[in-house]
């Protein structure tokens, strides 16, 4: 589905980046594994490699312009064009409005919001160039559409995603371009190697989730795989929320606090 086309995955980690690299490489895509953190892109790339797929791994921090160079200058030697970009890329820092340190509020913004508006840039003018449209998939948050107490950071840089996903949607589509979101809810098991993110033990099962169990990665990662194909193709500036039912939920009085 995916023959001929080059896909960047931004924080392939062994969470739901990798996950998404793999399944674009399974079905054709040449990827490029992107992380910052240890060797995360190249286990990334290599059980892509070793499964008859072609990756690469980039160590780079996409928070930055440079770091966003090294990325695309690093694509451009390998594969010579990009298609697909997935925004996968995030930190979290578990603080609310009373107590957010400024430094870490940056920190958080620069990894979401400038990661993924320095990479859509970079990818969107190679695709303008290259004259035959692409794809790009943000990684939004449900915290990203509803308030959550003591994620002041993460929630306003998710919410931001969204509102970038549709802003640079009607700007690009144009150009074949398609831009859209998915919105995964707690997936998968990335914590205490999150940076930032939470060690607190979470459920066997979820509380509030209406299809009762926690995502897993290749719930995002088929999720995305459709928003990068040409099964989407008059999809654009959309999201979709890979989250159980979590947000079509009504929230009960007791959630709210007025039992
Ligand atoms: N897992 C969940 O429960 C959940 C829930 C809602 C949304 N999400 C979103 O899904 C995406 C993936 O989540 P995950 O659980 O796989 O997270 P994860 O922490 O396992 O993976 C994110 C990866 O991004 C990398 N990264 C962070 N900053 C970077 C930078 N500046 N440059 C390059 N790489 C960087 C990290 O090293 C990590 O490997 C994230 O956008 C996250 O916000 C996840």
């Amino acid at each position: 589905m995916l023959e001929g086309k080059v896909a960047i995955v931004t924080g392939s980690g062994p969470n739901i980046g990798g996950e998404i690299a793999r399944t674009l490489a399974l079905h054709g895509a040449k990827v490029v594994c992107v992380d910052f953190l240890d060797d995360r892109a190249a286990v990334a790339a290599t059980s892509i490699n070793e499964s008859g797929g072609e990756a690469i791994s980039i160590s780079a921090d996409i928070s930055t312009p440079m770091g966003v160079e090294d990325v695309f200058l690093a694509t451009d030697k390998a594969f010579g064009r990009v298609d697909i970009l997935v925004n996968n890329a995030a930190v979290n820092n578990e603080a609310g409005i009373l107590d957010v340190e400024y430094e870490k509020w940056k920190w958080v913004q620069s990894v979401i919001m400038d990661g993924t508006m320095l990479c859509s840039q970079q990818a969107a003018r190679r695709m303008v160039d290259q004259g035959n449209g692409g794809a790009i998939v943000n990684t939004a948050s449900t915290t990203g559409h509803r308030g959550k107490a003591g994620f002041i950071s993460y929630s306003a840089s998710k919410g931001a995603v969204l509102q970038m996903t549709r802003t640079m949607a009607v700007q690009l589509a144009p150009y074949g371009i398609r831009v859209n979101s998915i919105t995964p809810t707690q997936t998968g098991d990335s914590r205490g190697t999150t940076p930032g993110g939470s060690t607190a033990p979470r459920a066997a099962k979820p509380k509030n989730i209406p299809l009762g169990r926690w995502g897993d990665p290749s719930d995002q990662a088929q999720a995305v795989l459709y928003l990068a194909s040409p099964m989407s193709a008059y999809v654009t500036g959309e999201n979709i929320n890979v989250d159980g039912g979590l947000l079509a939920l009504f929230p009960s009085e007791r959630d709210l606090g007025q039992t």
